[in-house]
């Protein structure tokens, strides 16, 4: 049987965090700036580094990675909300001495201290307090050496008991260790039981890369990258090296982690980036697409990484990751009902300021609080308003972005075709997207949201039937999405119909439209509920008591709490005949977990032409999502899940469009077709091309050609550029150098400016 270390060790840390003044403190005099001087000077002396070193482990609240290293392990949502109280100071030791210090120099200061190893204490208590607080975090320290010969295993305090338990099995399979089921619980906490955390110290953390590396090392990449962006941005050394994050960067793992938002991509096995840059200003990013171009690295571009296969933080090439979330300005314009919204934003965010500003206006876009603007919006958009107002990105006035030359474009300068492709032909194939200028739109002051849930017995398959003829054609006000899922009710598996709906008008108004339009719902007036527009985001995002809660909620950011999962999609031209409905279900049965959303267009959807923008499904009756999300991390379930969504797609064929299938690029879907950006390149775009962009690929590819030859703004699904034999006829405006993806070649192309 193994053992950990006696815990006698523990004393000596006992003692000192016992002398600690954990429970009576009042507000500390200092300033937090104060505060953070001089710890990190006593530090530096304690630990006899300098404090350019030292201040990497040292976290106060003006750093841009604060709020990812504090969410990384909150481990509890109670405690992730705007309002939860934090830290003034995170320290992330990476060494015993470390720690030691630490304890050391806060003693003179009037700061409860909280000890975290994985966060996974109940009520918070590791990093939240009333008092003023510092917090000494441990997930760096997570070392864990299993001996074979004496069946004992030096476990770290900032191991999870996952790592624990996978670095037993790697070296032995007759030995086990008796502690906890949950795989991401600390050490620290689970096996000290409360604060005696100190006593399992051990080595750093090892680099998390499982790539191969281009020539250079990590190492003269990091150098020569921080080199590059402090000349560029005129910088010190010193201060660019905070938004640039290597592996052997303590706050690494948080940084990439914070916005991983589908767990499948957040294991020790996925891809990680060699390097990641979270800019603070328009110069750092244009800094950074300059200073990526020399070095032979696919250059990933992250806004709220809600990317379903997470295509802005992967890779299988060597890559960087700009990660954006530090750019999230919104400011709404009243007088000309307008707003800017950056990149780094989320949904939740914009519709926060809006409502501060005004209750009479809203905007339409995505139903998650959690997406981010960059990804959202330069995929096109949509969300519960789309029947009376379209897609979200019908309403850019203008755009910014940083092109592949650094240089920062509005509307004006990029012109009419670079902003068309980034009105929903997708970020990563253009540039890196800023921020847009959008119309906001007039909201009721009541809306109606309303549930119902129908099962097959009860008359779902008609009721779902039906629906196909109504909600796509009845009042705009009106968006009736569909939910269909497998459930077991009674020990018999059967399927749910749940219509979830948005109602732009009076619960009165709803009930009768309906009683006439679509009877087999039986929608009672007691199944709605009337709110503000804002308090419907709310209820659309699951928050029962929506009228009750607290609008600052979607200020939260819950980062790193995202189960695995997969979606597909397709759209639907014409009915499903009741037949096809009943074999649906049916499927949907056998298969048994995979669930389907149905998405009604028409209303204004109708009204705009096919090419207005990018996405050309807008005559389309509905849109169908593939959902499914799972628990367990077994590879085995995974692998029948993935299957699941690709069984049921495949058995659709013969419901939805054709030549092409049509997709929706915000679902991203890999297995509809990758591009390894090869000799190949257009003819593999033109796969999963077609079906997301329809005719339109041919113009998003005329200007993805003329805007980034080289094609630097790639990724495994982006915009090819016209093969160098096609492009022919075009003014030739200059030459720009060609980035090859796994050679570093640099070959000299043309660079076409005019090809319309
Ligand atoms: P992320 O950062 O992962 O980026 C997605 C893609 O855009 C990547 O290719 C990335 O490189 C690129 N990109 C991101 N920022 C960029 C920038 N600044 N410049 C250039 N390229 C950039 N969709 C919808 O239309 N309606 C909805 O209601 C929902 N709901 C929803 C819920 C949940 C839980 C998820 C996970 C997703 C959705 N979506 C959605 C899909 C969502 O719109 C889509 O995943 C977006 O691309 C996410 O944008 P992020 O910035 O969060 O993603």
């Amino acid at each position: 049987m193994l053992t950990t270390r006696p815990t006698s060790l523990c004393v000596g840390f006992f003692l000192l965090f016992l002398s600690l003044p954990l429970s009576t403190l009042s507000q500390p005099s200092m300033s937090s700036d104060s505060v953070y001087d001089s710890f990190l000077k006593c530090l530096s002396e304690k630990t006899k580094t300098p404090q350019s070193q030292i201040a990497k482990i040292v976290f106060s609240q003006a750093n841009p990675s604060y709020t990812s290293v504090l969410r990384a392990y909150i481990r509890n949502a109670r405690f992730n909300t705007s309002s939860t109280p934090k830290p003034t100071i995170i320290v992330t030791p990476l060494s015993e001495s470390h720690v030691s210090a630490a304890v050391l120099c806060s003693k003179p200061l009037d700061f409860v201290f909280k000890i975290r190893s994985g966060g996974h204490d109940y009520d918070g208590l590791s990093y939240i307090s009333d008092k003023p607080f510092f917090i000494l975090d441990l997930s760096n320290l997570r070392d864990v050496s299993v001996d074979l010969a004496d069946q004992t295993a030096w476990i770290s305090a900032g191991a999870t008991l996952g790592e624990v338990y996978y670095r037993i099995w790697e070296k032995s399979k007759t030995l086990g260790f008796p502690a906890g089921v949950c795989p991401t619980v600390g050490v620290g906490g689970h096996l000290s039981g409360a604060l005696c955390v100190g006593f399992f110290l051990l080595f750093l953390s090892l680099p998390l890369s499982t790539l191969s590396q281009p020539s250079m090392s990590s190492d003269s990449v990091y150098d020569s990258f921080l080199k590059c962006l402090s000349e560029k941005t005129k910088t010190p050394q010193s201060q660019i090296a905070k938004i640039v994050f290597s592996q052997t960067n303590p706050s690494y793992t948080s940084v990439l982690r914070a916005y991983i938002r589908n767990a499948r991509f957040n294991k020790s096995s996925t891809p990680k980036p060699t390097i990641i840059v979270t800019p603070l200003s328009y110069s750092h990013v244009s800094a950074a697409v300059l200073c990526s171009k020399p070095l032979d690295f696919v250059f990933k571009i992250r806004s709220g990484g809600h990317d379903y296969d997470g295509l802005s933080y992967i890779s299988d090439k060597p890559f960087f990751i700009l990660d954006l979330s530090n750019l999230r300005d919104v400011s709404v314009d009243l007088a000309d009902q307008t707003a800017w919204i950056s990149a780094g934003a989320t949904l939740g965010e914009v519709y926060y300021r809006i409502w501060e500003k005004s209750k009479t206006l809203g905007f339409p876009a995505g139903v998650c609080p959690t997406v981010g603007v960059g990804g959202h919006l330069s995929g096109a958009g949509y969300g519960n308003m789309l029947r009376k107002f379209g897609l979200t990105a019908d309403h850019f006035i203008d755009a910014k972005m940083v092109d592949v030359n650094g240089a920062v474009l509005d509307r004006k300068a990029m012109g009419e075709d670079l902003f068309w492709a980034i009105s929903g032909g997708g970020g990563g194939s253009f540039g890196v997207v800023l921020g847009y200028k959008v119309k906001l739109v007039p909201v009721p002051a009541t809306v109606t949201v309303f549930r119902v849930e129908q099962l097959m017995a009860a008359g779902a398959v008609d009721m779902v039937h039906k629906w196909q003829f109504v909600g796509p054609k009845t009042d705009k006000n009106l968006f009736m999405r569909m939910l269909i899922q497998p459930v077991t009710r009674n020990k018999v598996k059967t399927i749910r119909a749940t219509v979830v709906a948005l109602y732009l008008g009076k619960a009165d108004d709803v009930v009768s439209l309906l009683a006439k339009e679509l009877p087999e719902l039986a929608l009672k007036k007691e199944n709605c509920t009337e709110m503000t527009w804002f308090q419907s985001a709310l209820w659309w995002d699951n928050r029962v008591n929506a009228t009750q809660t607290d609008p600052k909620v979607f200020l939260d950011r819950n980062l790193d709490s995202s189960s695995p999962g997969k979606r597909k999609s397709d759209y639907v031209a014409t009915e499903i005949p009741r037949s096809g409905i009943v074999s649906l279900f049916n499927k949907m049965i056998e298969l048994g977990k995979i669930g389907l959303v149905f998405n009604p267009y028409g209303g204004r959807m109708a009204e705009i032409a096919e090419d207005a923008t990018p996405f050309p499904h807008r005559n389309m009756l509905f849109k169908i999502q593939y959902s499914v999300n799972w628990k367990e991390s077994s590879p085995e379930l995974e692998k029948g899940y993935l299957n699941q969504a690709k069984v049921l797609h495949s058995f659709m064929t013969g419901f939805v469009s054709k030549n092409p299938r049509g997709a929706y690029l915000n679902y991203r879907d890999v297995d509809i077709g990758v591009n390894d950006h090869g000799e190949n390149s257009y003819k593999e775009g033109e796969v999963y091309g077609r079906m997301y962009f329809g005719k339109n690929f041919d113009r998003l590819v005329k200007i993805k050609t003329a805007v980034d030859p080289g094609n630097f703004f790639r990724n495994e699904q982006s915009i090819p550029t016209l093969p160098i034999a096609k492009r022919t006829g075009v003014t030739e405006r200059g030459t720009a150098k060609r980035w090859s993806g796994a050679g570093g070649a640099t070959i000299v192309a043309s660079v076409l400016l005019h090809v319309f």
